[in-house]
């Protein structure tokens, strides 16, 4: 054996192509399970794509940077659970394009912030951060309530989408703009929103001006989204058996050429446990 490796290594082409060879299987070891992202992605009730506001919202944290300084991944780790909530699970971001997990954290993990603070602490969180946590170091976005909510081409944003697998239906995306009007108001009937999008979203005027819909409503729209689609209290990871059970009515279903759907046992709730 040592023989051989003196040979390997006096030999540069040999040495380059056993590299790899040895690098290839690794690299097929990780990437090929990623080709049935069916399998890595848990089914669980809740998870919607984002509304045209949350969208727009979406839009505005990615061109501001705000992922330079905020992961959105809440890791499994006892500290992280304890601080932040449940950890994150893959389903969280599967609408997100591209996902916002991050590794630098200047400021907190964002991945649960929705529903920990008010509207009005968001915005003037926003327009200047020392104003409600003195120490703060981060930057303020005041131009965010001036500037409109760049709604009237949202829904080429929600086609793409489309295309690339969020499922927005027909309807979502022609009421694009006047169900982003309809989300960032008071006075408005929101039945239409919800309706489309389930009962978990959230109707207001997020900035205090009623007269505008701005960047400002659309950011705090996002974030008041964030981690709150998926009801943990009825989450529960599968259990090595239940995922043994997936797998093997994946592998029925593409014997029989059926579309994949895991039953209903195999969901995340707790199925009487
Ligand atoms: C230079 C780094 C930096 C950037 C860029 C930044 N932040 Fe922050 N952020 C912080 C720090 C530090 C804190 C903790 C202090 C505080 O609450 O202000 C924080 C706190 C927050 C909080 C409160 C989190 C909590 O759990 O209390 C929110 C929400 C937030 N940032 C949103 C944003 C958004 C949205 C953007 C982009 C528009 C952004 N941040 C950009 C550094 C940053």
């Amino acid at each position: 054996m040592l023989k051989h490796h003196d040979k390997i290594e006096r030999n540069s082409i040999i040495l380059l192509i056993l590299t790899v060879v040895v690098i290839s299987i690794g690299g097929l070891v990780e990437i090929t399970p990623l080709f049935r992202i069916e399998t890595t992605i848990e089914k669980v009730e809740g998870m919607r794509p984002y509304t045209p506001l949350e969208l727009a919202g979406a839009k505005i944290y990615k061109r501001e940077g705000c992922y330079g300084c905020h992961s959105q991944q809440v890791r499994v780790l006892r500290d992280e659970v304890e601080r932040y909530g449940h950890y994150s699970i893959a389903s969280e971001s599967m609408y997100d394009y591209p996902f916002q997990w991050g590794s630098k954290r200047t400021g907190p993990d964002l991945a649960r912030i929705g529903g920990k603070y008010s509207d009005e602490w968001h915005t003037r969180h926003l327009v200047n951060p020392r104003s409600v946590v003195p120490e703060s170091i981060m930057p303020g976005y005041k131009f965010l309530l001036e500037k409109d909510a760049k709604i009237a081409k949202i829904a080429d944003d929600m086609e793409v989408l489309k295309k690339i697998g969020v499922p927005y239906s027909e309807d979502m995306i022609q009421n694009a703009v006047s169900d982003a009007v309809i989300q960032a108001s008071n006075d408005r009937d929101g039945e239409v929103l919800l309706k489309r999008y389930g009962k978990k979203v959230n109707i207001r005027d997020f900035d205090g001006n009623p007269q505008k819909v701005s960047e400002m409503d659309a950011l705090v729209a996002y974030l008041q989204v964030l981690g709150t689609l998926v009801d943990f209290a009825k989450f529960e990871p599968l259990t090595i058996k239940e995922f043994n059970e997936l797998q093997q009515n994946i592998k029925n279903s593409q014997s029989s050429h059926q579309p994949i759907e895991p039953s209903n046992s195999n969901l995340n709730n707790n199925n009487g446990k």
